[in-house]
């Protein structure tokens, strides 16, 4: 059964950027870009490396590790060695909280 789950308050984002957050136990990245947030796992699924540590340009994060790339909007890997989509979850703003379906 998945819940909506509070993430961070709207105005403690990073603009244009990732900001990790923790909800419900899991370890998240929100993506703040010219279309939405968006939100995946923190966790890249080539190496474990933390994506929130990565660079963020638009709608593609790049591993720190290897610089491995997604595309936040659907999670699809764009950018070798990452070749499988990563984990992504909806994301809405409730009262100028964002929250995560978790
Ligand atoms: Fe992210 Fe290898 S750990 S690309």
């Amino acid at each position: 059964e998945k819940a909506w789950g509070d993430a961070i308050p709207v105005a403690e984002l990073e603009k244009g950027w990732v900001t990790r957050v923790k909800v419900g136990g899991r370890l998240l990245a929100i993506y703040d870009t010219p279309s939405g947030l968006f939100a995946s796992a923190a966790l890249c699924n080539h190496g474990g490396a933390d994506l929130c540590d990565g660079y963020f340009d638009g709608h593609v994060i790049e591993c720190p590790l290897h610089q491995g790339a997604f595309d936040v909007r659907n999670g699809r890997a764009v950018g070798a060695p990452a070749v499988r989509a990563m984990l992504t979850y909806e994301v809405r703003v409730e009262g100028g909280m964002v929250q995560v379906l978790v």
